[in-house]
């Protein structure tokens, strides 16, 4: 396979395992790139590329916009905050009028899930989602992946457990498909308040207890605690949750192996991750932010391709 299934990224719920292989195959090769001292290549140079953030980011945002600079795209860059959203304009109008500009891609963060795939069908520009609501964040889930791959050499047969928020969490869903998809066992940890109830019918294990997670895992997926998301109390109080639900050192130790620690970002150390554990060797944090550009390259490339000019 040379070319993606799909004309959009909307999530990984769409894609095939073939298509997970040739984005990290791309992805090794844009790797190297972004390690070369002159870190940029022309090959999108004649496509635009519309980054649309209608919802907080930092990482994912940068991430985005150096994967684009590096493929040597033209960029906008446009966030819901400073625009004319607040002045009561529709989605389809907003991206229509900066698709008139002849933009190719829309990368697009919208605190909605399902608003990516709303675009698909109404806008003539492939889409990418940069994370819908509680609902999917492909991207994050590609670099997740990829990253067990790089440490541990596959992500098949591997047991990876997600700690934490599952239940807002547009991390969690695509990881699970994404994982499951190449042959990983996935089980979750945290408090139940916050753990779906379908979550069994996705061939997803539940454990409340978080030393036996741990020691069951060869990965740790570790969570935020989406607060802007919750509307009600889910759990009695931070330090109650960190005392069941936060790995510390002394925890991480007490296990008879070395797990690997993951986080997508933005971490709240001390509440679901103690400093000396987010810094410790075990833990590949800095390693995911720095795959995340090479497996936005390689979506973003991809997708370009199949764009006939
Ligand atoms: C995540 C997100 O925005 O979904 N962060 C990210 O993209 N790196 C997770 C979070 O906000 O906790």
């Amino acid at each position: 396979m040379d070319q993606l299934s799909v004309e959009h990224l909307l999530g990984i719920k769409y894609l095939k395992k073939e298509d997970i292989e040739l984005i990290f195959k791309t992805a090794d090769h844009f790797k190297e790139v972004i390690n070369r001292p002159i870190k940029k290549v022309p090959s999108l140079r004649d496509i635009t590329i519309a980054n649309l953030f209608f919802e907080n980011s930092t990482r994912t945002k940068l991430s985005f916009e150096l994967a684009e600079k590096r493929l040597s795209a033209d960029i906008i860059n446009f966030s819901a905050s400073q625009s004319s959203v607040k002045k009561g304009e529709t989605l389809i109008d907003t991206v229509n009028n900066i698709l008139s500009m002849k933009v190719d891609i829309v990368v697009m963060r919208h605190p909605n899930a399902g608003a990516g795939v709303f675009l698909s069908k109404h806008v003539n520009a492939r889409i990418v989602n940069a994370g819908d609501g509680a609902h999917e964040h492909p991207t994050q889930a590609l670099l997740d992946s990829y990253s067990i791959r790089e440490k541990l050499g596959s992500v098949k047969g591997k047991k990876i457990v997600i700690i934490g928020d599952i239940l807002h969490s547009r991390v969690a869903l695509s990881n699970i498909f994404a994982l499951q998809l190449q042959g990983a066992t996935v089980k979750v940890c945290g408090p139940t308040t916050l753990i779906p109830k379908y979550i069994t019918e996705l061939g997803v294990a539940v454990e409340t207890n978080l030393k036996k997670a741990l020691q069951w895992c060869d990965v740790a997926n570790v969570l935020r605690v989406q607060h802007e998301r919750m509307d009600i109390k889910y759990f009695p109080s931070i330090r109650e949750y960190t005392q069941l639900f936060g790995i510390n050192k002394q925890l991480l130790d007490s296990l008879n192996k070395k797990i690997i620690i993951m986080h997508p970002g933005p971490i709240n150390r001390g509440v679901e991750i103690t400093s000396d554990v987010a810094d410790s060797e075990q833990s590949i944090i800095l390693n995911q932010v720095e795959n995340g550009v090479a497996i936005r390259m390689a979506a973003i490339y991809l997708l370009a391709q199949q764009i006939k000019k």
